[in-house]
């Protein structure tokens, strides 16, 4: 043989052996179990299995946890019942083709499988990348048994839950005992089949939270807020009727775990920690917060959120306007509800009642399911079953409603039952909101009578082009159709504030004051007043009232109402007691207070709020006037997204629109919305990148000068970045422990202010970049329109900052 061939050889039989020993790695087989200090890992070294004591106990358990994340995140585990009190644990294969756990001290084993195979079978047990353990036949490849059968408290994309009805397993979450204890807990989570199925989580057989029905896309009380990146799916038929869900970057670690108090939590591995993107129960989610046949409806915080359904009475007045305990609603005294010109309301955006003692009708369309409804005198509410193909089956609900809540943007319609009279007020109602009168749209729009009067003849004096007279008829309708932005009397409001004492007055902003207030209930509320005697901002008002009574994000300022009466005009917000982020951020002691970890949760919170107003919410919206002073800041320091004083709704296809009338905050303005009037989600990302970069520095773009190439904050981290200095310029007070992670925030704050808006990345990648520790793109330049150039046109610009200085430009005319 030749020396060459026989090298080859040599290399490939090497090749062979480290080939069959990589295998080994990831498989128990007979003749190869595993003792407790020996690992498996799976093929692409996503998941390992071996022994391990959580916390601070000391039993050894078998278990599956993440073998790249450093604390480690167990997944799975299989004796979870019945640790082991020493290392003397051996998992094996035994003569029964089944995996089991065995003790030196018991002869009988601690944990084994199920599986039906017989012992000249020869199955092995391997760990897949999905983090499933399956016991398989290696001569058909049948899988026998899997782990992903019996979850613990964690659910793995690709992993279902439900029951399998031909061999009646079913799959659900348990949590753990405590930290420390991977038995089984008291909360669980799972697929109830009752009535049309829904999710139901338990605490101890008590319901604490539903996710509402499948609605052929998604579970109707589940917003889902990463769509691009998770799918979910549903299956019910005579097999099986299961979940599941998919991940659509697989290089990415995500789970969902139900810890020991009954919370449910999405989490994703950010190479540095777990982010955590949603959590359930929230507010208003807990199962029947509301009592009977009662709406939980997060805006209307003066009646503490329970709200009677249309017609309907509180049962007990000294129980109402609690939240808890509350006593339900009844029909008022001598309503008619059979055959005697009964109808239904709709009600919109809600999560329908507890579908698990609704009747299921999939062949009825929704006309259908109305008559059956209302044939029968005992139906109370109806709604389609399945919102896909505009809406098919039917749901049908007899007696009390159990557990209703509102949404701003999720959820679906329910029709209930309401006798002749209530009918008759809605139907008016209604009638007059579906006229095509202009007029009639005024005389119901919520109280904003006068106003719109005054902004349309504007309107009509200023553009008489069709297209923008539609476009504001549609914005009214908007508007008029929005009841559920609840009136606040003026007396109330007085009483609040203490006469609007100075007291009470935490600010004067573009357009008038702020004052705390604080209600009967005790609830804390932030008033925005307009000035009485100024006829600026009236647009503004309008707008905001518009634009954010329809978003509903834990990281936008929520909305409770307004008050228009006389010649106030007054918006009532939820009140944040740690006032803005420019208040700590660009104080010298102030600071301090904001470590890098929660400076980073900021720029999360924002970016996240950010992503909702450009993709998440049912319209595209823009902010324009991203600032550190309108980003709040409550309790907990969580950001709140304020002021959308000049948001605008852009249309579903359109990129971005032009406007002549230049609003915004000067050195946040990215330079084609400076410059050309030109705006689209591009100009937010840009002002964000400002922000991120002054929450990193601490110093503020407009107010920053420094004496080089570039004289702003932008430009002199850019000049820095490049020549790999830009560690220099961050905030001392965050110390150099997290030096990488800060570096690669300020290369996504350049990404973000990048001169053309083509180059700079979408909300969702910049949501993506500071979740996931992927490799970023390298900065252009970024947009320096504040240099002191001589050119006209930022000239113009920098008079205008000149005599604004800090406050918002709210009139610009950039040609
Ligand atoms: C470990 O100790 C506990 C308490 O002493 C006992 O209940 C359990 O059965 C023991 N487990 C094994 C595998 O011996
Ligand atoms: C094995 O089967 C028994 C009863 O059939 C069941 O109680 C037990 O949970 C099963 N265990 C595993 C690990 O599958
Ligand atoms: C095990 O192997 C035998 C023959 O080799 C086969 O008949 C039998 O179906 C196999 N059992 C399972 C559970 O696959
Ligand atoms: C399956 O488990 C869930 C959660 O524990 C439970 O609600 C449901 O009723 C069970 N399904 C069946 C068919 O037993
Ligand atoms: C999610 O999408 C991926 C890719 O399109 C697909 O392979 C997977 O089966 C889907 N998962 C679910 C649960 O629908
Ligand atoms: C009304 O209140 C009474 C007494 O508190 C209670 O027994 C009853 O269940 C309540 N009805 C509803 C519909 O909640
Ligand atoms: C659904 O409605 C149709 C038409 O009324 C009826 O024929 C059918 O029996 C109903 N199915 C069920 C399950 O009630
Ligand atoms: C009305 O619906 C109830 C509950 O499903 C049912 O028991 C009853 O028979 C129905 N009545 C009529 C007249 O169809
Ligand atoms: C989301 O989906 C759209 C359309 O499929 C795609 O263009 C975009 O890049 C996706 N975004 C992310 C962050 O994956």
């Amino acid at each position: 043989m030749n020396p060459a061939k026989e090298l080859l050889n040599t290399s490939l039989l090497l090749s062979l052996l480290v080939f069959r020993f990589c295998i080994s790695l990831d498989t128990i087989s007979p003749n190869q179990p595993i003792k407790d200090g020996d690992i498996l890992v799976s093929k692409g070294e996503t998941f390992a299995l071996g022994f391990f004591s959580p916390g601070n106990s000391g039993g050894r358990y078998v278990g599956i946890w993440y073998h790249k994340v450093p604390e480690q995140t167990v997944v799975w585990v299989a004796n979870r019942d019945n640790p082991l009190n020493d290392t003397s644990g051996l998992l094996s294969i035994n003569g029964r083709g089944n995996l089991v756990l065995n003790s030196k001290k018991r002869s009988t084993p601690i944990w084994s499988t199920n599986a039906s195979v017989s012992s000249t079978n020869n199955s092995m047990a391997q760990l897949l990348d999905s983090g499933n353990l399956v016991l398989v036949l290696p001569d058909n490849q049948r899988v026998t048994w899997q782990s992903f059968d019996y979850p613990t408290n964690t659910l793995l994309a690709s992993m279902k839950l439900g029951l399998d009805r031909r061999t009646g397993l079913n799959r659900s979450l348990t949590s753990w005992k405590s930290e420390d204890d991977p038995g089984t807990g008291t909360c669980s989570y799972g697929i109830n089949p009752n009535g049309y199925p829904q999710f139901f989580l338990y605490k101890g057989g008590t319901p604490l939270w539903r996710t509402g029905s499948w609605t052929g896309r998604r579970w109707s009380g589940a917003p889902n807020t990463v769509p691009n990146l998770t799918n979910y799916s549903f299956v019910d038929n005579q097999d099986e009727i299961t979940a599941v869900y998919g991940f659509t970057d697989p290089t990415v670690f995500t789970r969902i775990v139900l810890d020991e108090s009954g919370t449910i939590h999405r989490l994703t591995w950010n190479g540095n920690k777990w982010v955590e993107f949603w959590s359930f129960p929230e507010e208003c989610d807990r199962y029947r917060e509301c009592g009977l046949s009662s709406n939980c409806n997060p805006y209307e915080p003066d009646k503490f959120w329970c709200t009677c359904l249309p017609g309907l009475e509180p049962n007990s007045t000294h129980d109402w306007n609690m939240r808890v305990g509350s006593g339900g609603c009844l029909r008022k005294q001598g309503a008619s509800m059979c055959r005697n010109g009964e109808g239904f309301v709709k009600l919109v955006h809600v999560k329908v009642p507890d579908t698990s003692v609704a009747r299921v009708n999939m062949s009825l369309s929704l006309k259908e399911c109305e008559q059956e409804c209302l044939r029968n005198c005992s139906c109370t509410a109806y709604s389609s079953a399945d919102e896909t193909r505009g809406g098919i089956g039917c749901l049908s609900w007899h007696g009390d409603l159990v557990d209703i809540r509102t949404f701003a943007n999720a959820g679906q319609d329910l029709y209930f039952r309401v006798d002749a009279v209530v009918l008759a007020q809605y139907a008016k109602k209604n009638g007059l909101t579906q006229s095509k009168s202009m007029v009639a749209i005024l005389v119901v729009s919520i109280g904003l009578m006068l106003l719109l009067v005054v902004s349309i003849a504007r309107w009509l004096v200023m553009r008489k082009k069709k297209a923008y007279f539609e476009e504001s008829a549609m914005e009214l309708e908007r508007s008029t159709k929005n009841s559920y932005l609840p009136f606040f009397d003026l007396s109330i409001i007085i009483a609040a504030t203490d006469n609007f004492s100075d007291a009470n007055k935490l600010g004067q902003g573009g357009f008038g004051s702020v004052y705390k207030g604080v209600l009967d209930n005790q609830k804390e509320i932030a008033i925005k007043r307009l000035s009485k005697y100024s006829g600026q901002g009236i647009e503004e008002f309008k707008n905001e009232v518009t634009i954010i009574a329809e978003l509903q994000h834990k990281n936008l300022v929520r909305i409770l109402g307004y008050c228009i009466q006389g010649e106030e005009k007054m918006l009532i917000y939820e009140y944040l007691p740690n006032k803005s982020l420019d208040f700590f951020i660009f104080d010298e002691t102030k600071r301090s207070l904001l470590d890098w970890r929660r400076r980073f949760e900021i720029i999360c919170g924002v970016a996240r709020g950010l992503l909702y107003l450009h993709q998440d919410s049912r319209l595209k919206i823009i902010h324009r006037d991203l600032k550190a002073s309108n980003i709040l800041l409550n309790n907990a320091l969580n950001p709140k997204i304020a002021d959308f004083g000049m948001a605008r709704i852009i249309g579903g296809d359109q990129i971005e629109a032009n406007t002549n009338r230049v609003v915004g905050t000067y050195g946040y303005m990215s330079p084609e919305y400076a410059m050309q009037g030109l705006f689209s989600v591009k100009s937010d990302v840009y002002s964000f990148g400002v922000l991120m970069l002054e929450i990193i520095t601490g110093k503020k773009n407009s107010a920053y000068y420094h004496d080089g190439p570039s004289s702003n904050l932008i430009g002199h981290v850019w000049d820095l970045w490049r020549e790999d200095k830009a560690m220099e310029i961050v905030d001392s007070s965050l110390g150099d422990q997290y030096a990488n992670e800060i570096s690669r925030c300020i290369q996504i704050g350049l990404l973000c202010v990048q001169e053309h808006a083509t180059d700079r990345p979408t909300t969702s990648a910049v949501v993506f970049m500071l979740g996931n520790n992927t490799t970023l793109a390298h900065p252009k330049q970024p947009a320096f329109i504040l240099k002191s150039t001589h050119n006209g046109k930022d000239r113009s610009i920098s008079e205008v900052a000149n005599s604004v200085n800090e406050v918002t430009i709210t009139m610009l005319d950039a040609r």
